[in-house]
């Protein structure tokens, strides 16, 4: 979910809207926001559907001028997406307003405990997040303190969350707890802010201070205040927000994705950028990790969807470059089954928000158990790296569109950096070679913008392609991470049956998939170089043609053994074999996403999925 809050001179009303439309990507199924007015009077206002249905309802009836509010759009966990179970909640009747991201574990006991103690109470909605809006409210009858009914609230609470509530009894400020879900404020000149993330107020004011964990923030026009869960004074982190409010806008694309997936070259090239000098790595950022790269014999890498994609390639580099061996794990599989961690692990987290729950609780399960721990994020201020004993950013930019695409090449651009820098740490590579492999890396932005050039060719291809049923996508090596990757986006945008296979792995099964017409997606390793997989994957698609399949190749330019046995050809520039991947999945993220516009869904936000999920 996306949460924002507000208290200054602006209408709150404007200044919440703009923080959720660019939350919006967060959860889109319901959205709303509460304003005290000046009389001290609440207003809410919450629809089911996207934004756009809460903007609409409020078209003409515009809120009060209040200059306090709060805002959420929200992915449903509980209770299904419908005006009642939308934030905020009232509490105290009717004077407190509440809004919530994440999920109380224990909201069955406290909702019977309430009911008990205050047999009036009438629930209008199904979630959690009503029954805190109503314990903080009688807190507050009880206390007349909004900050420490919170706190006497979150005490209680198991799971994760991020409250934030405001009463019209202090109708300048909002106040904000946060337990493993994000809240970061934004500081203005005469206005505070809070967001989930920076995009909630980037418009507003580049200043950001990081909220820790189990910390209350109470905003006020011209103060924050933050305390510990037992009304401590905590320090805090102010920091300046990098990005440029303009990144999070479409321009004059179709679609954020069209964008994002337009911007892969400047995120390869932003997050090489100062951290290669005289042909060696120069990551500062790793200096937490100086000592403990040296000792470690084993690294564990973490992520969900896309993002373990990422890790899979990287896993590939660090053992070819550094020799050292590494698993490659999805986040919430990771924690569940015992695994074995010491201070010898390197345990590397890679997620593009730096919220997603599940990659969270597996970070903090590798911390308890005494691993090193590394964060590749590209979201400053977020949870993950603050976690972490060193972060490595990845420089792509705001993403909005929910399905990754320009954050993956960023975060593998990033994985090998950091292999090539653990290379020389463990004097596995020459710097010659080192310097070579980071000349090819340096290359790729460039040779990626000529892929992109093929755009048209690929969205002519994809409108052929509309009524297709299944898609499959086969690749080796350093293809095959791609190739599931390719069905992931195909499955996320276009919602067609997707699936991606190691090649090598297609006579033991999938090729029993292969009938007259079933397309096939390969993306073909370059015949060049000794060990070149190239015979083995063109004897594949031989296999498969012969049994009907249509061939889609991706194939290095002038890889002329393809050509009788490929329907179509989309050419990559040259490039040695663990570099391809950043060159041949643009194709598929581009034939994914025109696709699903071709067939009128929504590329950006597709059903059911959101792009950080905050809960497990
Ligand atoms: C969600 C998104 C995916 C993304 C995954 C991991 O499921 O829909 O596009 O790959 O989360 O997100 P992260 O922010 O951790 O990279």
């Amino acid at each position: 979910c996306g949460i924002v809050g507000y208290v200054g001179s602006a209408k709150s009303v404007e200044v919440l809207l703009g923080g959720l439309r660019r939350l919006e990507y967060r959860g889109y199924d319901s959205a709303g926001i509460a304003v005290i007015d000046p009389e001290g009077a609440m207003h809410t206002r919450k629809r089911a559907g996207k934004l756009k249905m809460l903007i609409d309802d409020l078209d003409g009836r515009a809120l009060a001028n209040g200059s306090t509010g709060i805002g959420h759009t929200r992915w449903a966990t509980h209770g299904g997406p419908t005006d009642q179970n939308a934030h905020p909640h009232l509490g105290d009747n009717g004077k407190l307003a509440l809004i919530h991201n994440g999920i109380i574990e224990n909201f069955a006991e406290l909702k019977r405990e309430l009911i008990e103690q205050h047999p009036d109470t009438v629930f209008t909605s199904e979630t959690d997040s009503e029954v805190a809006a109503f314990l903080v409210g009688f807190e507050y009858q009880e206390t007349h303190d909004l900050a420490l009914a919170l706190r006497n609230v979150v005490a209680r609470l198991h799971g994760a969350f991020t409250l934030l509530v405001l009463h019209t009894d202090g109708p300048g400020v909002v106040v904000g707890a946060r337990r493993n879900s994000p809240l970061v404020i934004g500081l203005g000149d005469g206005e505070n802010f809070l967001g989930s993330d920076v995009a909630a107020f980037v418009e507003h004011t580049h200043r950001a201070v990081e909220i820790g964990q189990d910390q209350i923030v109470s905003i006020r026009a011209e103060s924050v205040t933050i305390t510990d869960f037992d009304g401590n004074p905590v320090d805090s982190h102010e920091f300046e927000i990098a990005w440029d409010a303009s990144a999070s806008e479409k321009g004059g694309w179709s679609s954020f994705m069209a964008k994002e997936i337009s911007e892969e070259p400047e995120a390869i090239a932003k997050t090489l950028l100062g951290r290669i000098t005289d042909g060696a790595v120069h990551v500062e950022e790793l200096e937490p990790l100086r000592d403990s790269l040296a000792e470690i014999n084993r690294i564990v890498i973490l992520g969900c969807g896309t993002a373990a994609y990422s890790g899979m390639l990287a896993k590939y580099a660090i053992e070819k470059w550094a020799k050292i061996p590494v698993d490659v794990e999805l986040s919430h599989e990771f924690r569940y089954r015992d695994p074995i961690l010491d201070e010898k692990t390197l345990v590397i987290s890679v997620s593009q928000s730096g919220e997603t729950m599940d990659t969270l609780m597996a970070v903090k399960y590798a911390v308890d158990a005494g691993a090193r721990t590394l964060s590749i994020c590209n979201t400053q201020g977020a949870t993950i790296p603050r976690e972490s004993d060193a972060v490595m950013y990845t420089h792509a930019g705001p993403e909005v569109a929910v399905a990754s695409t320009k954050a993956f090449v960023a975060q593998i651009a990033a994985f090998y950096l950091f292999a090539l820098h653990l290379a020389a740490v463990r004097d596995t590579l020459t710097k010659r070679e080192i310097s070579g492999l980071l000349e090819e890396l340096q290359a790729l932005p460039d040779q990626l913008a000529t892929v992109l050039e093929q755009h048209d060719k690929i969205k002519e291809l994809a409108g052929w392609m509309v009524d297709t049923s299944a898609v499959l996508f086969l690749g080796r090596h350093a293809g095959f991470p791609v190739a599931l990757e390719g069905a992931l986006k195909l499955k996320e945008l276009a919602y067609i049956h997707a699936e991606g296979f190691a090649a090598g792995e297609l006579k033991h099964g999938p090729i029993a998939l292969i009938e007259p017409g079933q397309p096939v997606f390969v993306v073909v390793p370059s015949p060049r170089g000794e060990n070149s997989l190239h015979p083995k994957v063109v004897s594949n698609i031989q296999e498969i043609r012969a049994r009907g399949a249509r061939i889609l190749a991706i194939a290095e330019q002038g890889d002329a053994a393809v050509l009788p046995y490929a329907d179509v050809v989309i050419p990559i520039p040259l490039a040695s074999t663990l570099f391809e991947p950043l060159l041949a999945v643009a194709p598929l993220q581009i034939f994914a996403m025109e696709l699903a516009a071709a067939k009128g869904l929504d590329v950006d936000q597709p059903r059911n999925l959101a792009k950080s999920v905050t809960v497990e």
